[in-house]
């Protein structure tokens, strides 16, 4: 679920940056402001936020996602158009850029407007005008762009999909949100955050992450970054009782990524005496084969012909064994 308290929450230094960061672009004059982060690191709350400490505030923050509004649909909605402009077009229709007038667009996914799109855009931000579809004389608009995207912009340019002009004026002003990983502790405050607001949602009690928890927190990658431990605490709160998070209410991936990360599986008595494999015996041989080839192959510089002589396999059955045990490059 969103949280619109519009704070972005963390303590790291890459976030206390940002958090200054936002505050300038918002109240400065910059037209246009890029937003780039990986999937759910929080590109729509920063959005958000930057409209909410601008002048612009009392105005309107239309949200478009470039990625959910078919090609052909695109233009008229964020030009509008005339009476008759095309069939169908029976009366004249305000754009979404109009609606924004003195406020702020959001262009989420901004990579999957088209290219007649982006100049169309480019020109807007060139001359403060645009055309509605069908219409002769250009209308004035006053409106921030506010752009985001999860793909890497420059390759999307080098390999055709992007205008470059577009992408260095948009990239003027450009707020890089860090994936969640590379915010040491911040994973812990943002728990926190998380555990606080659904205790009231869900008129509950629980305390917090357990010490196993914690570790687990901190060394798992979380690719889906803060969205993951968001939904992650959600379903928590949805499933378990208990009046703590506790590492058996972690989903499988969770655990074998963590485990996966260590220099070594746990022993033979770590296993027997302690919660290592919460599913006993296939679990813990499992870890201890995707160990003896994880070995092989950095052993080998990755090279599955060697790896599977090493452990006096054929290469087939390596790679049968690595999807078995979802291992990634099989
Ligand atoms: N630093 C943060 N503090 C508090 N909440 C956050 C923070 N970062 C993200 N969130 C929350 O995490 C969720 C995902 O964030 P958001 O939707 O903004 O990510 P996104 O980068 O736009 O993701 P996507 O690429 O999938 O569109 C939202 O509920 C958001 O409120
Ligand atoms: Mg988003």
């Amino acid at each position: 679920m969103a949280d619109y308290s519009n704070r972005l929450i963390g303590e790291h230094e890459s976030i206390r940056n940002l958090q200054g960061l936002m505050d300038r672009v918002a109240k400065s004059p910059a037209r246009t402001v890029l937003i780039y982060g990986e999937t759910g690191t929080g590109k729509g709350l920063v959005a958000r936020i930057v409209h909410a400490k601008s002048s612009r505030a009392n105005k309107e923050f239309v949200d478009i996602n470039c990625a959910a509004i078919p090609a052909n649909l695109m233009e008229s909605e964020l030009f509008g158009h005339e009476k008759g402009a095309f069939t169908g077009a029976v009366e004249r229709k305000i754009g979404l850029v109009e609606a924004a007038n003195h406020g702020s667009i959001f262009l989420d996914e901004i990579r999957e407007l088209e290219l007649t799109l982006q100049a169309k855009l480019l020109s807007l931000l060139d001359t403060y005008q645009f055309r509605r579809v069908g219409a002769v004389r250009m209308t004035p608009v006053d409106v921030r762009f506010i752009a985001a995207t999860n793909k890497v912009l420059l390759s999307e340019v080098k390999a055709g999909n992007f205008r470059e002009d577009l992408y260095y004026r948009l990239q003027v002003v450009a707020l890089n949100i860090p994936p969640l990983r590379e915010r040491g502790e911040d994973v812990l405050v943002l728990s926190r955050h998380f555990i606080d607001r659904f205790n009231r949602q869900y008129d509950r009690n629980i305390s917090g992450l357990s010490p196993e928890v914690r570790e687990i927190f901190l060394k798992y990658p979380w690719p889906g970054n803060v969205r993951e431990l968001e939904n992650l605490l959600e379903r928590i709160f949805i499933l378990e009782d208990d009046d703590e998070v506790l590492p058996r209410h972690m989903p499988d991936r969770i655990l074998r990524t963590v485990r996966a990360g260590r220099d070594t599986v746990p022993s033979v008595e770590e296993t027997i005496a302690g919660s290592a494999y919460p599913h006993g015996f296939h679990e813990a041989t499992a870890d201890f084969q995707r160990e003896l080839i994880a070995h092989a192959l950095s052993a080998t510089g990755h090279n599955m012909q060697e790896a599977a002589a090493m452990l006096k396999i054929s290469r087939h059955a390596l790679r049968h064994q690595m999807i078995k045990l979802e291992m990634r490059g099989a």
